[in-house]
């Protein structure tokens, strides 16, 4: 650990996104879009606010079909009206200085019916156990088991990935994140828990990778490798995941990703793990880290992810969300507002744009004593 906020402001080239420092904001899933998954003004808001203080955003999951919509409110990239209300967030970034990739995501085994108006599909036809659901009628919903896809719906899924990349440069995004982690439809193809395939994407690490393998090269040929990261959680338990093979899943798809030449590698993962290390130098592309829900990324620990060279860029979610200023309040390393999370999820601008920044709070002060 050492406090060297130096190397945060340090540039960093990523493909072909140029970073003026180097503090990420984490993908941050907030339910604040339009019912049909559009985003609007508010969301526009919100990440302008940010986008000063962030080297790069990666946006919150965007569902690249009504098959893969997980969660009510969440943001889709599957229509041209999507698009058109992803512009509104991208000219608010940019006006701001900022750069924004989109997560491109599928729920696959993690969703329901209710909210997607369609069965839920997979790898395979495991349910994620215990595990329940907000939709738009229950808060806590029974999640159906899955329909495993098609050897030939396989194709379409992948265009679907490859086509929202598309729509999301044309919405002006700067590039795309392919969200493999967190154990939704990516990785329950990687998974040995959640995959039980005996075709061609089934069996074998190389095998369960494939998937993945297709897509992530489908996208690239749709929108340029030099515009293209994928975040990635190996062996972490997210959505009742239960990988066993030691990360054999991974390194399969490094060697398949390695040729190429994303602009970025996102791992949530613990950076004194042995399998970080190996990943990185497997994929050969800059990393991104960070360690996950279990707790807080703070700013000693992000800075000690660069100064101690474990990572290229520290990734931030829940500081950034209490924080639209966080790198000037971690630059100074000034006090921080708490962050509420029983509001993560909520609708509208409370504990969404209403967090203060320090420049608010001396004007407050200023008023005071005045
Ligand atoms: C409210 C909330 C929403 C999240 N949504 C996403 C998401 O859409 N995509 C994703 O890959 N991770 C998501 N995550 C995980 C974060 O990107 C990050 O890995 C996690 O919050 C740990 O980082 P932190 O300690 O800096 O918050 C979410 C986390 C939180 C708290």
């Amino acid at each position: 650990m050492t406090d060297d906020f130096d190397v945060l402001r340090q540039p960093l080239t990523l493909g072909a996104l140029e970073l003026p420092q180097r503090l990420v904001m984490a993908p941050l899933t907030r339910n604040r879009a339009d019912e049909d998954g559009t985003a609007n003004a508010l969301m526009a808001e919100y990440y302008g606010q940010r986008a000063a203080s962030a080297g790069l955003i990666v946006s919150e999951a965007t569902w690249v079909s009504q098959q893969g919509k997980p969660y009510p409110r969440t943001p889709g990239i599957a229509t041209d009206a999507h698009r058109d209300g992803w512009r509104l967030v991208t000219d608010a970034v940019h006006g701001k200085g900022g750069r924004i990739v989109a997560q491109l995501w599928h729920g696959g085994r993690v969703g329901h019916p209710d909210t997607s108006g369609e069965p839920l599909v997979s790898a395979s036809d495991v349910a994620p156990g215990e595990l329940t659901i907000f939709t738009p009628n229950e808060a806590a919903a029974t999640i159906p088991a899955p329909r495993p896809l098609a050897l030939d719906e396989l194709p379409g899924v992948v265009r679907d990935f490859a086509d929202a990349a598309t729509r999301a440069i044309d919405a002006g995004f700067d590039g795309v994140e392919i969200h493999g982690a967190n154990g939704y439809l990516l990785q329950q193809f990687l998974s040995d828990n959640t995959n039980h395939r005996d075709d061609a994407y089934g069996g074998s690490p190389e095998n369960r990778a494939r998937f993945v393998g297709e897509l992530t090269t489908a996208v690239v040929e749709a929108v340029g490798a030099d515009r293209v990261g994928i975040r990635l959680s190996p062996l972490a338990p997210a959505h009742e995941m239960a990988e066993s093979d030691g990360g054999d899943t991974y390194r399969a798809l490094a060697e398949t990703l390695r040729p190429l030449g994303l602009a970025y590698l996102h791992l949530l993962a613990q950076p004194e793990d042995a399998l970080t290390a190996e990943l990185r130098t497997a994929f050969g592309a800059p990393l991104l880290l960070n360690t996950g829900f279990a707790k807080h990324t703070e700013r000693e620990e992000a800075i000690s992810f660069v100064a101690d060279g474990l990572a290229d860029a520290p990734v931030v979610g829940r500081a950034f969300i209490a924080n639209p200023d966080l790198y000037e309040r971690w630059s100074q390393n000034a006090p921080q507002n708490e962050t509420i999370s029983k509001l993560f999820y909520a609708s509208g601008p409370e504990g969404y744009t209403d967090y203060p920044t320090l420049a608010d709070g001396e004007a407050e002060t200023a008023l005071g004593t005045a």
